[in-house]
């Protein structure tokens, strides 16, 4: 299949990518380049050892997006393509709902213009917000609590009411949990423009001396040590994620499916573990909660194994390695 990938030369897209080259798929990346490097798509071919077409331009164009389209004739989209940090969707929510949100419209007009009814849908745990109850199923509640999260839901209500327009149209949304974790090679991973916000890269900083110490935001959680826990999942499984739900994106309608392992690890468990499996010390510092965290919260991945026939394979360890590969920028290939 030809498929088409908004935000491919991002994390998570450049793995898909890869992943998608190597199971047979021609790859056409739309990406703006403005949290990734223009280089990326290059690095997806080398890994794969396969060409990847690359379109500048941006989703809140529907003209960019309709050229694209119009250009590659793609079986499939997958649209990754958007802003994704909580704390800076509060500075800047505009932003974040003219990309996340109009983003999605002006591909959705263009899929309608050309033909393609085919799309897998990047959304985000976030939109469940504070956990009713856990381990948490696509059936829980959708609160979210910050203009991030709001736009994911809205960009997932747009999905749904256009699918509803359309009839033969198949939309499958996929909400991911945490992914962490690079490709084994070392040549492609998680790459944070300044001061991370998220903890695998700050670990992983810390560990290449690049930063003195890791904070850890709150110990008085009602968690297991008291720190945070979230489902943290191999940003590779995630991507085979995507593959198992190209085969279920045959049949027109809407569904929703978690993507993450059902185990949750607090912020204690990674720094251990990280430091077992790479022999670099981690020291931190503990301090108070950070404004908008959750205590904890993890998926219950059954709709993912029945669906999708996909569980993830890939453990904190590995999680940890590869991560710390990709840090030293080494290549294992
Ligand atoms: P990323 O920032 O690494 O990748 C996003 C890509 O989209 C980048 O290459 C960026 O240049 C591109 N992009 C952004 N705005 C664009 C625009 N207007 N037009 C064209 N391209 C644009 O982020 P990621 O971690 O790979 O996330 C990809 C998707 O997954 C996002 O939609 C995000 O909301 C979602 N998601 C991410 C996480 C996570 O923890 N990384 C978790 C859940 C969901
Ligand atoms: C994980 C844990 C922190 C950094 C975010 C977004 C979410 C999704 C995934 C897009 C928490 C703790 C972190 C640090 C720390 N992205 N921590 N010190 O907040 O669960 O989710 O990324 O969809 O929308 O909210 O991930 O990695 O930021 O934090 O103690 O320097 O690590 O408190 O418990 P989070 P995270």
């Amino acid at each position: 299949m030809r498929i088409f990938v908004t935000g491919g030369a991002g994390y998570i897209g450049s793995h898909f990518c890869v992943a998608a080259l190597q199971a047979g798929h021609d790859v056409v990346v739309f990406d703006n380049f403005c949290n990734s490097d223009p280089g990326v798509p290059s690095r997806i071919a080398r890994i794969a050892r396969r060409p990847c077409s690359v379109v500048t331009g941006d989703v809140r164009r529907k003209q960019d997006i309709s050229n694209a389209l119009r250009s590659a004739q793609p079986d499939l989209v997958v649209h990754l393509a958007g802003l994704k940090a909580v704390g800076d969707s509060v500075a800047r929510p505009l932003d974040y709902f003219e990309t996340n949100v109009g983003g999605t419209a002006c591909l959705l007009e263009a899929m309608k213009e050309h033909g393609v009814h085919r799309l897998i849908f990047s959304s985000s745990a976030t939109v469940y917000g504070q956990p009713v109850e856990l381990p948490l199923k696509e059936s829980h509640p959708l609160n979210p609590t910050n203009p991030y999260g709001r736009s994911k839901l809205m960009a997932e209500w747009l999905c749904d009411d256009f699918q509803r327009a359309e009839g033969n149209v198949s939309i499958v949304v996929l909400r991911y949990f945490n992914p962490v974790g690079a490709h084994p090679s070392g040549g492609i991973g998680d790459d944070p423009v300044g001061v991370p916000n998220n903890l695998m890269p700050f670990v992983t900083q810390v560990a290449s001396g690049q930063r003195e110490r890791l904070h850890i935001f709150g110990t008085d959680y009602p968690t297991p040590d008291g720190t945070g826990v979230r489902d943290y999942l191999h940003v590779c499984d995630l991507a085979e994620g995507h593959l198992a739900a190209i085969s279920r994106s045959d049949t027109p309608g809407f569904v929703t499916v978690n993507l993450g392992t059902g185990t949750g690890y607090s912020v204690l468990d990674v720094v251990r573990t990280f430091e077992r499996e790479t022999g670099r010390a981690i020291p931190v510092a503990y301090g108070k909660r950070r404004e908008g965290d959750l205590a904890q919260y993890y998926a219950d991945p059954a709709r993912a194994l029945h669906l999708l026939n996909w569980r993830a394979r890939r453990d904190l360890g590995e999680m940890c390695r590869d991560a710390w590969a990709w840090q030293r920028g080494s290549s294992t290939e």
